[in-house]
């Protein structure tokens, strides 16, 4: 059961909500307005883990991104789409300090009760995300993002993207890890039709329910187009892993040249041509 004091809390954040917003520029992609799944919602919050540890471990997930970031344990790092805290907690066993990030209210809730309970004091939580969290404090050593970034339209990943470099210190890695597709098109259905038996395997009905609107109202899109997005928006993609044909994961380091927040810089301009390096609005730069 929901309690009042949750339902009041729910209301004088999405009256809040509506304030900050307003103060937003009016063509700015509303990230905090839930697209597909539900985060704001406090009942799928509570559930979250519940259906995700059908099929994860967080715990040894969160060791993996730890090895691949290979860090000692004075770093910094920021989690953003945290939701329940699946990496950010165990990170802050390892880190110096994290920055939880997240649009949900109700997720970022969990990731404070549960941070309460393991007694844990080096989290900072921010609500906000890839195009609205203001880093304010030093860039950060890392960022690991998990099942987040396809909330966003492409063209406002790459602004995410770019955003998150900004707040890395040079040479830093961002992990990225999503819902990726790799399956050649020209097969599309019957490997959507894969994907939802998959999730429907690991999580029941709630699963197929999840992967259908996944599919058709988020933003989940192709390993070339992420590869591009990643490149473009000023980091060196390292390693890129698709472990089947829906998932992928990155590791990325920053490039040292950063490119001004909407802004293309020279040096990523690697996925067109030398010839056909197009500024953000799409007129050609560099044209000799
Ligand atoms: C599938 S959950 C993943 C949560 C967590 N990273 C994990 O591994 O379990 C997606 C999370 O992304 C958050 N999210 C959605 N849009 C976002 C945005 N634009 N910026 C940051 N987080 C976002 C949601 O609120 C939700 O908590």
């Amino acid at each position: 059961m929901i309690r009042v004091r949750e339902m009041n809390i729910e209301f004088y954040r999405h009256y809040a909500d509506n304030l900050e917003a307003a103060r937003r520029p009016a063509w700015l992609y509303n990230e905090m307005k839930p697209c597909g799944v539900n985060y704001n919602n406090t009942i799928l919050a509570r559930l979250y883990d519940t259906y995700h540890r059908l099929f994860r471990d967080y715990r040894q997930e969160a060791e993996d991104i730890v090895t691949r970031l290979g860090l000692d344990d004075s770093a910094t790092v920021m989690d953003m789409g945290c939701g329940t805290g699946a990496f950010a907690l165990h990170a802050a066993e390892r880190y110096r300090t994290v920055h939880a990030v997240d649009v949900s209210a109700a997720m970022l809730r969990r990731t404070r009760r549960k941070a309460r309970r393991m007694g844990l004091k080096n989290i900072e939580f921010h609500r906000g995300g890839f195009l609205t969290y203001d880093h304010r404090a030093e860039p950060v050593d890392a960022i690991s993002t998990v099942a987040a970034l396809h909330h966003l339209p492409d063209f406002w990943k790459l602004v995410g993207l770019q955003r998150l470099a900004s707040m890395l210190k040079p040479g830093g890695r961002l992990f990225l890890f999503d819902v990726v597709f790799s399956f050649d098109v020209a097969e599309y259905e019957r490997s959507i039709k894969r994907f939802v038996r998959k999730t429907t395997a690991q999580m029941g009905p709630s699963g197929q329910s999840e992967s259908e609107i996944h599919v058709r109202d988020e933003y989940s899109t192709c390993g070339w187009i992420m590869e591009g997005l990643l490149e473009k928006a000023g980091f060196r993609v390292q390693t890129a892993d698709y472990p089947d044909e829906f998932l992928a994961a990155y590791l990325c380091t920053r490039k040292n040249a950063m490119s001004r927040p909407g802004q293309i810089s020279r040096d990523s301009a690697g996925v067109l041509g030398r010839n056909d390096r197009q500024t953000m609005d799409g007129t050609r730069a560099d044209r000799k």
